[in-house]
């Protein structure tokens, strides 16, 4: 099993530096604001985006990594991730986030959105101040997507008949695999030019546009993972199951189910359980996870042009974490 941690291994230090960038950037005061951004800061999950972003600057500048730009672009992709939970957590009137109580469950939801366009407002701030506007443009430009994708499922939902899998891929491009592009695009943008590793620059494109494609791809299968793990009791990604079905989402195990032909009865009116042993005794989920194996590999295919190195390595590693883990 790949451990995240190993993945992690050749940029702690850029990590560290990171971190300590973020809280700097993002200092909870007193009060009611800081209370509540100390929790959403404290809450967060494995990191993929800023993992994704060094690993894509050390792969473009040999190592040497991508200094403060890299950081910033980290914090950027980071925060967006973060506040876009806040506010998709009031959507769905979620009560749980990583095991612990949503901003919405804890401090109602009109407290929840303001604090999720707080964390939006200083993300431009940030990013503005910083003087660095390619970089900032890059990823800010990701924040159209992940609202167009959103509301886009939101069409949807209690639908089943109307989704196709094309409009799935649409959504979840949108949604999730956009900021994870621009996670990956925007570390191999952050190394400085003189920096930038002429390695990096094989044939076949600019490196910036060719690592957003393998963050895309990595992204698509990381949002299917996180679909058919919400079909699945054992999962550990503290939040309760089968969550989608409730929310009349749907989602690729159960799309792959009706491609089957096989009759899915209405959504909002049939227990989740019964829509659940449907799709998994139908094999909607191994259908998905081909789905899935399908995406990761594009994403390794994108890599397999650079030369070998520990941050080629553990990219390949982080496609491989995808695809096994369970939270
Ligand atoms: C989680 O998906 C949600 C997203 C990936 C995107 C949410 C986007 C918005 C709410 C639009 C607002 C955008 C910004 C930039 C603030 P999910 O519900 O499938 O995952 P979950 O099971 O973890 O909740
Ligand atoms: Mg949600």
């Amino acid at each position: 099993m790949v451990t995240l941690d190993a993945i992690r291994r050749p940029v702690a230090a850029e990590l560290e530096a990171y971190e300590s960038f973020l809280h700097k950037q993002f200092a909870a005061g007193d009060g009611l604001l800081g209370e509540m951004l100390r929790h959403a800061l404290s809450s967060r999950g494995k990191g993929v985006r800023p993992l994704l972003v060094m690993l894509a600057a050390g792969l473009h500048s040999d190592g040497r990594g991508g200094g403060i730009r890299a950081s910033l672009a980290a914090t950027l992709v980071e925060m967006i991730h973060v506040a876009s939970l806040i506010h998709d957590d009031v959507i769905d009137e979620a009560d749980m986030r990583r095991g612990r109580p949503s901003v919405n469950a804890r401090w109602q939801s009109h407290k929840a959105v303001v604090l999720g366009d707080y964390i939006l407002a200083r993300v431009m701030d940030i990013g503005l101040r910083s003087g660095q506007y390619d970089l900032v443009t890059h990823i800010c430009g990701s924040m159209t997507s992940l609202c167009e994708g959103e509301l886009m499922q939101d069409e949807y939902v209690h639908l089943p008949g109307s989704v196709t899998r094309e409009k799935y891929f649409e959504i979840i491009r949108k949604k999730t695999a956009s900021l994870l592009g621009v996670s990956a695009s925007g570390g191999a943008m952050s190394p400085a030019p003189a920096m930038r590793s002429l390695s990096a620059n094989t044939p076949g494109g600019d490196s910036a546009e060719r690592m957003y494609q393998f963050g895309e791809a990595l992204g698509m299968a990381f949002q299917i993972q996180d679909d058919i793990l919400d079909y699945l009791p054992t999962a550990d990604t503290g939040k309760e199951c089968c969550n989608d079905l409730r929310e009349g989402k749907v989602t690729l195990p159960l799309i792959a189910v009706m491609e089957r032909g096989i009759d899915v009865p209405p959504l909002a009116t049939t227990p989740v359980e019964t829509l659940q042993r449907l799709v998994i005794d139908n094999g909607g989920i191994d259908m998905a996870r081909t789905t899935m194996q399908g995406y990761l590999q594009k994403a390794l295919h994108i890599l397999s042009a650079y030369p070998p190195s520990e941050y080629r390595d553990a990219l390949a590693n982080l496609c491989i974490f995808v695809g096994e883990r369970n939270k």
